[in-house]
């Protein structure tokens, strides 16, 4: 089973759909928490409060979707209201931890450059994810003629994408080989947490 048809499934049970908002909407709060986490007291731009705004308009937004599956629940962010809640939490953490080790470990960071350099780093890789997972998203939704849109997380995750670049390349000037790193190991995370979705899905009746 693909990707989009892992989505296919979610999206055709209103249950499994209000739970994958829901978890995706704690995913973009925890990013949005993070973001402000690892902001300077003095040093904070513009881009970075637009990205932490942002970040938590999608956790909002995704949140306020919910009602639109029909399915009546999902108002907190306890486990049994998201899918694969263990996977879902670690995520994040764990690409951060990683990350953080990596910049300290091999590249010496310290202090307040460690806290943006990881800032950088694992939004890096959470944009990377996105621009892959939200469009087909978005393409399931339109073939199931949902009256949910991610349309707008789309554009704005592209443009994250774009200004993460973008900041990476000020910083870090040779970034790419940072962006491998990255990239292979939230790759690993993400796989995790989709078997897990995966096997909550196959563990369903209506699935099985
Ligand atoms: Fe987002
Ligand atoms: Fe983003």
């Amino acid at each position: 089973m693909d990707l989009k048809e892992l989505i296919n499934q979610i999206v055709s049970s209103p249950e499994l759909h209000a739970k994958w908002l829901n978890s995706l909407s704690m995913m973009e709060n925890t990013g949005a928490r993070k973001i402000s986490a690892s902001e300077h007291q003095h040093l904070v731009d513009e881009i970075v409060l637009k990205h932490a705004a942002e970040e938590a308009r999608h956790a909002y937004y995704l949140k306020s979707q919910i009602k639109k599956t029909g399915y009546e629940g999902c108002k907190t962010y306890l486990s049994h209201e998201l899918l694969a809640p263990i996977q879902s939490f670690q995520y994040l953490h764990a690409l951060d931890a990683a990350i953080s080790r990596y910049l300290k470990n091999e590249l010496g960071f310290t202090g307040n450059e460690l806290k943006y350099a990881a800032y950088l780093l694992v939004t890096y890789a959470i944009e990377v994810r996105a621009d892959d997972l939200y469009p087909v998203y978005e393409e399931v939704l339109k073939a199931n003629g949902s009256k949910i849109s991610v349309r707008m997380i789309v554009v704005e995750e592209q443009g994250h994408l774009e200004e993460m670049i973008q900041q990476m390349d000020k910083f870090f000037g040779n970034w790419k080989q940072h962006a491998v790193f990255v990239e292979s190991l939230e790759q690993r995370l993400f796989e995790k947490w989709i078997s897990a979705i995966r096997k909550t899905i196959q563990n369903q009746p209506e699935f099985a």
